[in-house]
């Protein structure tokens, strides 16, 4: 059977949902194993548009098994919200809900404004999140205080821990807050409320996914943000608060890592980054503009900010394919660099003499590094193309030379956003034994 991983290579928004639907229909199960309602993963099909926070993008392909896995958290809110917004469409979809996935409540929300506004006030230093209460509900779960889609079971239970988490934080709320009433049982009563809706798909998917496991399943892993966003491994500080990585799906679903078969890397034409950190590559203002206007989109599907964008940086995504372990590439969005007679690509920084060829452990290292920009021929005539003998030859150049530096194929080019603007250029490594 296949376990595959698929995982942003830059900062977020390479083009995960649509690659994870793209794929979906080969594969049985779907499962999200990190991230929240920060993710926006856009998927068109036909005329319709969808953006998915919570919910696996396999939920998108009939009949297929989709898993929230324990390594995600949930705002009920937002979850029961995408999954009407599904059922006003007549979508339908089997989805199962792990249990030890922790709960983002109001108080995380509170505190991720408190945060931001004192990092801004005091130090200038927001990361500029999305303001869906992640990081607060990754603290309350290092810190041994979250609570559990399980722990809705027991009412009692759950608002001894919501009153635990209320005592703890408010003194922080008082100094930086801005006033809100917390109450336990509101916040219960609230939480209860969306109980019903989920009540019947909520499991212990450890076991579940491990079972389809056995019985020979073909499962995919659909990876939120990107690997330059993760908790250990990207900007710090500026990053999500959990593990994008593919080493995050062993830990954000209970699947053995010997169980993983691919790691399918998604690798945006140019990297984009929405809120603070640095990003050596980033264009100047008026081709960024141009940029963002051929993609018609590079504006944030969760928060609607505006994406700054880069050239290809391939310090940035040789490290994203060491640390992932990819075993290919889905390069996307190629489309948006038609008509550029040039176009430039990093493949070291330098700071003053130095050539630095290796991403730095953080951000503040990497503001200091300028990249060491080459410019090589544009291309035209990709958006829609489904062949790769159409391609043209400087974007057949400029693909081996991804497969140079990376170390890894090319397995998947994306040129435009519809299922079918699609070319598998290598299906031996994608689809390795499913029929
Ligand atoms: P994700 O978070 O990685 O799933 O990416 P987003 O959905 O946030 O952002 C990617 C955007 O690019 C979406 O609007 C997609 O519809 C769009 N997209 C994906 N692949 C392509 C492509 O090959 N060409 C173009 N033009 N757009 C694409
Ligand atoms: P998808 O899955 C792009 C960024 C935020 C901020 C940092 C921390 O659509 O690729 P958080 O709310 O997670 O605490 O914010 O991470 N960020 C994303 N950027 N795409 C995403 O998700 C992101 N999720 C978080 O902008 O810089
Ligand atoms: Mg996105």
């Amino acid at each position: 059977m296949v376990v595959t991983v698929v995982v942003g290579m830059y900062w977020g928004d390479e083009g995960k949902g649509k690659i994870v639907d793209m794929l979906s229909d080969k594969y049985d199960v779907i499962a999200r194993y990190q991230g929240g309602a920060n993710a926006g993963h856009t998927v068109k099909i036909g005329d319709e548009k969808y953006v998915l926070h919570c919910l696996p993008s396999g939920v998108l392909t009939p009949g297929k098994e989709n898993v929230i896995g324990n390594g995600m958290v949930i705002d009920l809110q937002s979850l029961t919200g995408e999954m009407s917004d599904l059922a006003a469409k007549n979508k339908k979809y089997n989805l199962y809900i792990s249990n030890s996935a922790h709960l983002t409540l109001p108080y995380h929300f509170a505190l991720e404004k408190a945060h931001e506004r004192a990092l801004e006030k005091n130090v200038d230093k927001k990361i500029g999140t999305t303001g869906r209460g992640i990081g607060p509900t990754y603290t309350t779960k290092t810190e041994r205080t979250g609570i559990t889609v399980g722990d809705l079971r027991n009412p009692d239970y759950f608002r001894e821990k919501v009153q635990i988490n209320l005592d703890w934080y408010k003194p922080i709320l008082d100094v930086f807050g801005d006033g809100e009433k917390l109450d336990a049982d509101e916040i219960v009563a609230q939480q209860l409320s969306f109980y019903p809706v989920i009540k019947d798909m909520i499991t212990n998917t450890a076991y579940l996914l491990n079972d389809f496991w056995k019985k020979g399943k073909h499962i995919l892993f659909e990876g939120a943000q990107g690997t330059l966003l993760d908790i250990d491994f990207g900007t710090v500080p500026d990053v999500t608060s959990s593990h994008p990585i593919s080493g995050g799906a062993c830990t954000g679903t209970g699947i053995p890592p010997t169980a993983i078969t691919d790691v399918i890397g998604v690798l945006k034409t140019y990297p984009t980054r929405v809120g603070a950190g640095p990003m050596p590559t980033l264009m100047p203002d008026d081709i960024n503009e141009e940029v963002r206007k051929a993609a018609g989109d590079e504006i944030g599907a969760t928060t609607r900010r505006v994406r700054r964008c880069g050239w290809p940086d391939f310090v940035a995504a040789r490290y994203a394919a060491m640390i992932n372990g990819l075993t290919s590439v889905a390069l996307t969005k190629v489309d948006v660099f038609d008509g550029r007679q040039q176009i430039f690509i990093c493949e070291n920084y330098k700071h003053g003499d130095k050539i630095i060829s290796e991403f730095p452990a953080s951000a503040y290292d990497l503001a200091k590094y300028k990249p060491e920009l080459r410019p090589i021929d544009g291309w035209n005539n990709t958006a829609g193309v489904t062949s790769c003998e159409k391609l043209h030859d400087n974007l057949k150049a400029y693909i081996k030379r991804i497969e140079q530096n990376l170390e890894v194929p090319v397995s998947i080019i994306s040129t435009g956003k519809e299922r079918d603007s699609t070319i598998i250029r290598r299906p031996e490594l994608i689809f390795p034994k499913v029929a």
